[in-house]
């Protein structure tokens, strides 16, 4: 069964209450939020807001050369994983359904459920843990922890929730172990002299602990109170996994040098080697089958390997493909699904009878997301980011893929469909067209001249906004420029009447031009407070709303542009990113660098509503609306959110 959760927003009219509470379906983990109430609004109609949270979240942030963890769920349902200050929580069977932990205050490099199912413990880049409730939607925090003074790259929970250990690269010490409850601390992680990359805590008594560090040892400790036991020093290289097995009768531990060691969980003699050696790169993940019989391993050299533990051979190999970025920096066993992440932060479900074709690939954005379109027919979402890819999105399943084909390589800053081609506008300062039928770029590339900053396009004609210029595309090739001095940021046609909007970013205005043929005349200036951000007709043609980074939105009636009302729109506390409109042309929907969205009625404009925090910590990128009553947005946290608004 799918899972939703919904956040309800009741405005209604004198003396209004807010209400928020977060409605439920058939998702144990998840339960309604507490019911806030804030202060009284003014007058309004009765609007509710049912936000949809659909999240297509952002990929793992994976570095070169680094191991990443993901984080099993002891019930099966989810994995965790991080991206900047984001901890993600995704469903394992249906990867559409996510929810994300915003918490920390500099970036998230690990998180774990603990065995009972209700904490997660997230450690961060300054050394800090924070164990945070899984039940409550708030997910509220239970403990924070500062365990060692550096970033932390592993943590394990004991099989009783009680204690845990924690390992990265602190200043003092490169581990600890203590009680989950109090932090008290139950014992020490010291006699290896490098940075830790990796913990496990034995699932059984005796307890253990075994550690893997750069120094090229394995460190075991007993306890508790933990005490250094020995080094293993089959390894030569950086140790970047060590694994016990689910009933705690063995260790695996993986290491740059290619190699795979078994270990016994209690005494820890080396039992052999798995492989001579398991990989022809750097090991950087190992994973136990739940019932102990089969290992996983990720390697460096693209491939993963599964191998039989009683017999230490391989019984399955995984080409998992021959660049760069198909090297397998990670890798979870969780129940039947075989999970590992690609250096380009693409998570892999393996296919065990079928080594040659994945079940699924999550792909999406684990960089920021600059641009976002809807298809006409609102069945699919595209999105490109800041390092150049462009994800097209199945909008009610979240099923994803690629644009495949030569891209702009960079930041994509513009994006519009027309027909059946979507056009791209990129800093390598040219004009790409995808086919959305094969979903790869055609050979078309229009050179600009210059850095591009928005774009439009009606029919056949292309219009960019470009540092020094604006230029006319048709047919495909750049027509006209007219060179203007302020700075053009953003760009909108007219879909009924030959007008152009173009805003500034040095002026403060909003320059109306009139398009014949190829040619744009200026028509009339529109002024604001500070550098416009984004502008945008609406789809009736009869409005213009603009936004500008002195937080004001702004709704402009035609033919003659006047201000459409005397309300003003400047709720935001930050610069306005960017404006939306919905289909009908009744609500404009705008997102800000101060992480909200505000949804502005246009037949009452008094009336708005404020979903804080839409995307914590984190810039709205963009917005579009799918349908009247679904709006999609963007950020620089790489997550796509789809929220469910109906207003009436
Ligand atoms: C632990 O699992 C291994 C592998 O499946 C099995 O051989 C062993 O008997 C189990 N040990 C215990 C104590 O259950
Ligand atoms: C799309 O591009 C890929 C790689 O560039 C190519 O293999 C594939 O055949 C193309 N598909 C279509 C339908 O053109
Ligand atoms: C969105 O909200 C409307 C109105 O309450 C509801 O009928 C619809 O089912 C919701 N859609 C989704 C996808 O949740």
């Amino acid at each position: 069964m799918l899972k939703y959760m919904h956040r309800v927003f009741y405005i209604t009219g004198l003396l209004a209450t807010v209400q928020v509470t977060l409605l439920l379906q058939s998702d144990q983990s998840f339960h309604p939020q507490k019911v806030e109430t804030f202060p009284s609004l003014p007058p309004a109609e009765n609007i509710q807001l049912l936000i949809h949270k659909y999240i297509f979240a952002a990929l793992p942030r994976t570095q070169r050369g680094q191991p990443i963890v993901l984080g099993g769920d002891p019930k099966g349902k989810n994995f965790l994983y991080t991206n900047g200050n984001s901890v993600i929580i995704r469903n394992i069977e249906n990867p559409a359904i996510s929810d994300v932990y915003t918490e920390h205050s500099c970036a998230a490099n690990v998180a774990k459920y603990s065995p009972s199912g209700f904490y997660i413990a997230s450690g961060d880049q300054s050394g800090k843990v924070r164990i945070w409730d899984t039940v409550n939607k708030e997910h509220l925090l239970k403990n924070e922890f500062q365990p060692i003074g550096g970033p932390i790259k592993d943590i394990a929970w004991s099989p009783d929730s009680q204690r845990m250990v924690v390992v990265g690269e602190g200043r003092e010490r490169f581990g600890h172990v203590f009680m989950a409850e109090t932090g008290t601390s139950v014992g020490e992680i010291s006699g290896q002299s490098k940075s830790i990359n990796s913990c496990d805590f034995r699932p059984a008594r005796p307890f253990r602990i075994v550690t893997g560090c750069e120094d090229n040892t394995i460190g075991v400790f007993e306890g508790p109170p933990f005490k250094f036991k020995m080094t293993k020093q089959e390894h030569t290289r950086f140790v970047q996994a060590v694994r016990y097995s689910p009933n705690g009768s063995h260790f695996a531990s993986a290491g740059f040098d290619g190699k795979v060691f078994l270990y016994d969980g209690s005494s820890a003699d080396l039992i052999g080697e798995i492989g001579s050696p398991a990989h022809k790169g750097g090991v950087y993940a190992v994973a136990w089958k739940p019932d102990g019989s089969q290992l996983l391993t990720a390697s460096g050299d693209k491939t993963c390997k599964l191998w039989d533990v009683e017999t230490k051979s391989v019984v399955t190999e995984f080409v998992m493909g021959s660049q760069v970025e198909d090297q397998q920096v990670s890798c979870l066993w969780q129940g039947q699904y075989l999970l590992t992440v690609s250096l380009s932060g693409f998570i892999n479900y393996l296919d065990v009878n079928n080594p040659n074709k994945h079940i699924r690939i999550i792909k999406g954005h684990n960089k920021p997301i600059t641009v976002l379109s809807v298809s006409p027919d609102q069945k699919k979402i595209y999105t490109g980011s800041h390092d150049g890819f462009i994800t097209h999105w199945d909008s009610s399943t979240g099923e994803n893929d690629r644009i495949q084909g030569v891209g702009h390589g960079n930041q994509i800053n513009g994006m519009k469909i027309i027909g059946d081609s979507l056009y791209t506008c990129g800093i390598d300062d040219s004009v790409k067209q995808v086919d959305i039928a094969s979903n790869n770029y055609t050979s078309a590339d229009i050179k600009l001249g210059s850095q591009p900053h928005g774009m439009d396009a009606k029919g056949d004609t292309i219009i960019t906004a470009s540092v020094k210029e604006i230029s006319v595309l048709q047919e495909g090739r750049k027509v006209s420029s007219l060179p203007v001095s302020y700075e053009p940021s953003c760009v909108s046609i007219n879909s009924e009447h030959p007008d152009v909007a173009v805003g500034g970013a040095l002026d403060n205005k909003v320059h109306i031009y009139t398009l014949v043929g190829s040619s744009l005349s200026p028509k009339t200036e529109l002024e604001h407070l500070g550098p416009l951000t984004d502008c945008s007709y609406s789809p009736d043609s009869q409005y213009l709303v603009a936004c500008d980074a002195n937080r004001k939105v702004i709704l402009y009636k035609l033919p003659d542009y006047q201000l459409a009302h005397n309300k003003e729109w400047g709720f935001h506390n930050a610069r306005v990113n960017t404006v939306a409109w919905s289909p009908n042309s009744q609500l404009v929907a705008s997102g800000s660098l101060d992480t909200a969205i505000i949804i502005w009625s246009v037949l009452n404009p008094a009336k708005h509503t404020i979903i804080k925090n839409a995307h914590p910590q984190s810039q709205i990128t963009r917005l579009a609306w799918l349908d009247d009553g679904t709006l999609v947005s963007v950020g620089q946290d790489c997550n796509t959110k789809i929220w469910n608004i109906t207003a009436f």
